[in-house]
């Protein structure tokens, strides 16, 4: 069994959100109409509903994060849930005790959702394989494995710009290699239907055979990037590199850092893209990450809304009967 087959229970419920690959078009899709239901809620003057009162969300973060963790409490909030937060300096783990036992002391407590972010790739799949059956899990980004959430909210972003995904163009630069937000993109744009997904990073940031994953790479961004509706922009994951994959930080910027005029190759409304944390003048241009084309801010905006709806649906707020 893989992460994506340990999402939904026997009956086809959404039980864990752990990966964007093997979830479902209808699942995508509910989870985006719902976050629609909420992404008002910021504005107005009583921001909460009562879909998860009663219940105990765990923001456990053993690694760092601002955005993801941030937006995970604010929308536990929103929805009336009693959240707690704990990172990695804060934790029992670093006593020796394991991961499992800090969950399952956590779980005592009756908690019943906990938020898992983790440097190894399966430490979201490892927990949900050992919590009963009422607890849900979701990944807020495993190593270099998958960050659904993160995907989700941006292809929100995309649909609140672009309605129809069957004629797009989508082009992810940066250090493909090393990203769980360009795998979570990939899988879950492929869903949707976009039929032109273009990695473009240099040779040594493309993990092999990487067309397997439904995209066409590049290592030249002026071609990469030519007619592309939407450019997503990588940081380097300078945390997860061994040895020196690039040549100098200079030389990757003139290469694969997104400027005016390498922006211009793109549609004239592209939309420019980043996860964040930014790395200005390494990955973007300043003048561009704040400029007209950059979503940058409304992704993180939307994903309070985005996490509100993958939270009230697991916790059976929003469920969609079948799979
Ligand atoms: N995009 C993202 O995961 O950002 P944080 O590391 O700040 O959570």
């Amino acid at each position: 069994m893989t992460a994506g087959d340990n999402q939904y229970t026997a009956g086809g419920r959404l039980r864990h959100l752990l990966t964007t690959e093997n979830l479902s078009r209808d699942t995508l899709t509910h989870i985006l109409d719902t976050a629609e239901s909420f992404i008002d809620f910021g504005q107005r003057e009583i921001k909460k509903v009562p879909l998860l009162r009663g219940k105990t969300v765990v923001n456990l973060f053993f690694e760092d994060s601002t955005r993801t963790r941030t937006t995970f409490e604010i929308a536990a909030k929103r929805l009336s849930a009693d959240v707690i937060n704990l990172n990695a300096s804060r934790l029992s783990t670093n006593k020796g005790e394991t991961v499992l036992d800090t969950v399952r002391n956590l779980e005592a407590m009756h908690t019943d959702l906990f938020v898992v972010r983790d440097s190894q790739s399966g430490a979201a799949y490892l927990i949900s394989q050992h919590v009963p059956e009422h607890v849900s899990i979701i990944n807020a980004g495993d190593g270099r494995h998958a960050h659904p959430t993160q995907a989700m909210l941006d292809v929100f972003t995309i649909r609140q710009h672009r309605q129809d995904f069957h004629n797009l163009s989508v082009a992810i630069v940066g250090d493909i290699l090393h990203s769980r937000v360009a795998r979570s993109q990939i899988h879950a744009l492929n869903t949707m239907g976009v039929p032109d997904i273009r990695v473009i990073a240099p040779r040594t940031l493309l993990p092999t055979e990487v067309e397997r994953l439904g995209v066409h790479p590049y290592t030249d961004m002026h071609a990469g990037l030519e007619d592309a509706d939407v450019v997503i922009m990588l940081r380097l994951q300078v945390e997860r590199m061994q040895g020196s994959l690039i040549a100098g930080e200079r030389e990757y910027f003139n290469l694969y850092g997104l400027t005016r005029d390498k922006l211009q190759r793109a549609k004239p409304g592209v939309l420019v893209m980043h996860p964040g944390p930014i790395n200005r003048g390494l990955e973007i241009a300043s003048d561009v990450a704040d400029g007209d084309h950059s979503v940058i801010l409304s992704q993180v905006t939307n994903g309070i809304a985005v996490r509100m709806s993958v939270m009230a649906i697991l916790m059976g707020g929003r469920q969609k009967p079948d799979r």
